[in-house]
């Protein structure tokens, strides 16, 4: 695999076109090729022998993973600065096999009330017939908050640093430092970061996982996770997907890894237009809130400044006062952003949200919803607001 001179590093950019790619051993073809792979056969049984004692390493069985997909992983983990990444078949697929890894019947897991919704259902629908216990804690607790709703039986602390519907911004080293304290491990949802505005391992995290559907394939057209582990979690990582039997496609790995050699630049353009647009609906007079991090207005901004190196493409924004009718007229006029429920392709997109919650009420139910910026030129997305502003105050 292609990598920097001995002693030399590259920077980002350089990293994510050339990471995953050997044309030296490919007929110099610069893109790995596709594997279709069930079967693995081998020469000898001492062979077979050698490959099955580092199965994590040897191509032993396609749902083990193939040259395809070890190159997307590859690619990832360069981004997040991990031990080792595993992909898996969605983002969703990544929070249940992580979280998996870590809890067995009895214990207890604090999850943030900010969490995605499905993150919430896997608790409370799924671990809980298990015999696993959640508590939702505040988004914006500090350390000693959390050192107190530690109990002996937590395992893991779940963050999704931004909330990726009110985008409060958590104080993830603060966190880390009191679950480590206690032996408890750290799970980030990165995924609004794109692995490339936060690196959640400087700052303690122990496995961070991602909707590589979003920011990573970049083209709204295959679902992919990842889990990146360090060097103490990935054995038990591993062990869990082995056991649940997670795989990825090798057309949707080449798809992911297709993605990587794109995304610095895609992000950064993600991230100029969002901020403008967000600064103009600052300025309306429909709005109250722009929940976005790069914002004062955003819960935990002062995190987002001293963590964070960038913003990607998502944010809300809480409406001074609305109805179901004035909402849906906004929706149904904008012709840019359409309405869906994922983010992080080219697209521009648009969704009302409304936010569950366990542990501190959100402020804005019924008023807020959420904008995926996505790669069109900002001033049309910008008439097309306006646009839809005028629709949602005829309404009113
Ligand atoms: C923050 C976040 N995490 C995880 C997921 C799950 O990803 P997937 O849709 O690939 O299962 C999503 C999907 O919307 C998400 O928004």
């Amino acid at each position: 695999m292609k990598a920097p001179r001995k002693g030399g590093t590259w920077k980002r950019d350089t990293l994510l076109g050339h990471v995953g790619s050997d044309p030296e051993h490919e007929f110099g073809i610069i893109n790995p090729p596709v594997y279709h792979a069930s079967t693995v056969a081998f020469p000898t049984m001492a062979a077979q022998h050698e490959a099955r004692k580092t199965p994590n390493d040897s191509f032993v069985y396609g749902r083990s993973g193939s040259p395809t997909s070890f190159a997307f992983e590859e690619a990832v983990n360069a981004l997040e600065g991990g031990a080792r990444t595993i992909c898996v078949g969605s983002g969703l697929a990544a929070i249940v096999g992580a979280m998996l890894a870590f809890v067995s019947q009895g214990d207890h897991v604090l999850v943030c009330d900010s969490s995605y919704r499905p993150t919430r259902n896997l608790c409370e629908n799924f671990l809980k017939r298990f015999g696993v216990n959640t508590s939702y804690y505040d988004p914006l607790i500090d350390g000693k908050g959390i050192a107190a709703l530690i109990r002996p039986e937590t395992k893991v602390i779940y963050v999704e640093s931004p909330g990726s519907h009110s985008f409060e911004v958590q104080d993830v080293p603060a966190i880390c430092e009191a679950a480590h304290k206690r032996g408890v491990k750290v799970i980030m949802d990165n995924t609004w970061s794109a692995g490339v505005f936060f690196k959640p391992f400087e700052h303690g995290v122990d496995v961070s996982v991602h909707a590589a559907t979003k920011y990573f394939v970049g083209h709204s057209d295959t679902m992919l996770g990842t889990i990146t582990g360090t060097t103490e979690t990935i054995d038990a990582l591993f062990d869990s997907i082995h056991v649940l039997g997670y795989n990825v496609a090798p057309d949707d790995a080449y798809l992911g890894l297709r993605g990587m050699r794109t995304l610095a630049v895609r992000i950064k353009r993600h991230e100029t237009s969002t901020l403008k647009v967000a600064e103009w609906l600052a300025g309306r007079p429909e709005i109250e809130r722009i929940l976005h991090p790069a914002f004062a207005s955003c819960p935990g901004h002062e995190f987002w400044k001293r963590d964070f190196t960038g913003s990607s493409g998502l944010f809300s924004v809480v409406l001074n006062k609305a109805t179901p009718a004035a909402i849906e007229a906004l929706v149904d006029r904008l012709e840019l952003f359409a309405l869906g429920g994922s983010w992080g392709g080219f697209e521009s997109l648009v969704l009302p949200t409304n936010v569950a919650r366990s542990a501190v009420p959100f402020a804005g139910d019924g008023r807020c919803v959420r904008f995926h910026v996505g790669l069109e030129n900002p001033d049309d997305l910008i008439e097309d607001l306006g646009e839809g502003l005028a629709a949602f105050n005829a309404k009113l």
